[in-house]
C-alpha cells in the first residue's frame, strides 16, 4: 500500500452515534463459530501466549485454550467483562475517544485483540500505543472473520474484500511503526463453509 493508504471516508461509519450508547446493553453471545474460536486459541497457544496479557476490544469470553496467568480484559461494557472468567483485571474504555491506553510503558508481555478491529476510527493511533505498552519481542495477534456490526464497522472495511482486511491491517501495523513485519494468515481451511478465521500478528520490534 502506499504511504497515504487510507482514503478519505475510510474510517467513517453508517451509526456516528458514540460506541458507549451502542455498547450499553450486554451481548453474552459469541460471534463466530466453534471452529473459529478453536483456531483463535489454537493460534494463541502456538505463539505460547502467557504472562502479563492484554485483550483489547473484549468481552466475556477471551478465547484462550489456557488462561494468561494475568489477563486484562478492555472492552465497553462492564456487565460483559465481569463475566469473563479468564480476566484477572478488565478495563471500561473507550478506544475511538480515546486511542490512548491506559497502561504503563512495557506493561504486557502479548496483546490480542479478536473480531473487532474493524470498528476502530483510529486504528493507527492504537497500534503505535499498543507498540508503547507492549514489551520488546512480544506479539501483538489480531483475529477477525467475515461478520461484523455493520453499521459501527469502518466504511472501509465494508468495501474490502477478505484478502484485503488482512492487507488493511498489516498496514496499520506498518504505518503505527515499532512492530516488525506482520504475518497474514487464514487459520481456518481455505474450502470450510462455517466462519473464516484470519490472523494478522506482528512482533514488538
Ligand atoms: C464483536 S465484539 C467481540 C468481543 C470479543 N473480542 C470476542 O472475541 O467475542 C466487539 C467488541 O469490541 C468492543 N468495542 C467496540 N468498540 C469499542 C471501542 N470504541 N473501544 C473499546 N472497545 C470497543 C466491544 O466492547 C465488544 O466487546
Amino acid at each position: 500500500m502506499a504511504s497515504e493508504p487510507f482514503p478519505p471516508g475510510f474510517f467513517d461509519r453508517a451509526d456516528s452515534d458514540t460506541d458507549a450508547a451502542f455498547y450499553g446493553v450486554p451481548r453474552i453471545v459469541t460471534h463466530i463459530d466453534d471452529t473459529a474460536i478453536a483456531a483463535v486459541g489454537a493460534l494463541y497457544a502456538e505463539l505460547g501466549l502467557d504472562g502479563d496479557v492484554l485483550d483489547l476490544m473484549g468481552s466475556w469470553v477471551s478465547h484462550f485454550t489456557h488462561a494468561p496467568r494475568h489477563l486484562t480484559v478492555l472492552g465497553m461494557n462492564a456487565a460483559e467483562l465481569v463475566r469473563n472468567p479468564q480476566a484477572t483485571a478488565t478495563v471500561v474504555h473507550d478506544l475511538n475517544v480515546e486511542p490512548h491506553l491506559p497502561f504503563d510503558d512495557a506493561a504486557f508481555d502479548a496483546a490480542v485483540c479478536c473480531v473487532s478491529v474493524d470498528y476502530l476510527v483510529r486504528p493507527v493511533e492504537v497500534f503505535r500505543d499498543l507498540a508503547r505498552v507492549v514489551r520488546a519481542g512480544g506479539p501483538f495477534v489480531c483475529t477477525f472473520s467475515n461478520r461484523c456490526f455493520p453499521t459501527k464497522a469502518i466504511r472501509g472495511w465494508l468495501a474490502a474484500s477478505d484478502t484485503e482486511h488482512g492487507e488493511i491491517v498489516a498496514e496499520y501495523f506498518r504505518q503505527a511503526g515499532g512492530w516488525d513485519e506482520p504475518v497474514i494468515e487464514l487459520r481456518t481451511p481455505a474450502r470450510y463453509f462455517g466462519d473464516p478465521l484470519w490472523a494478522v500478528w506482528a512482533r514488538r520490534r
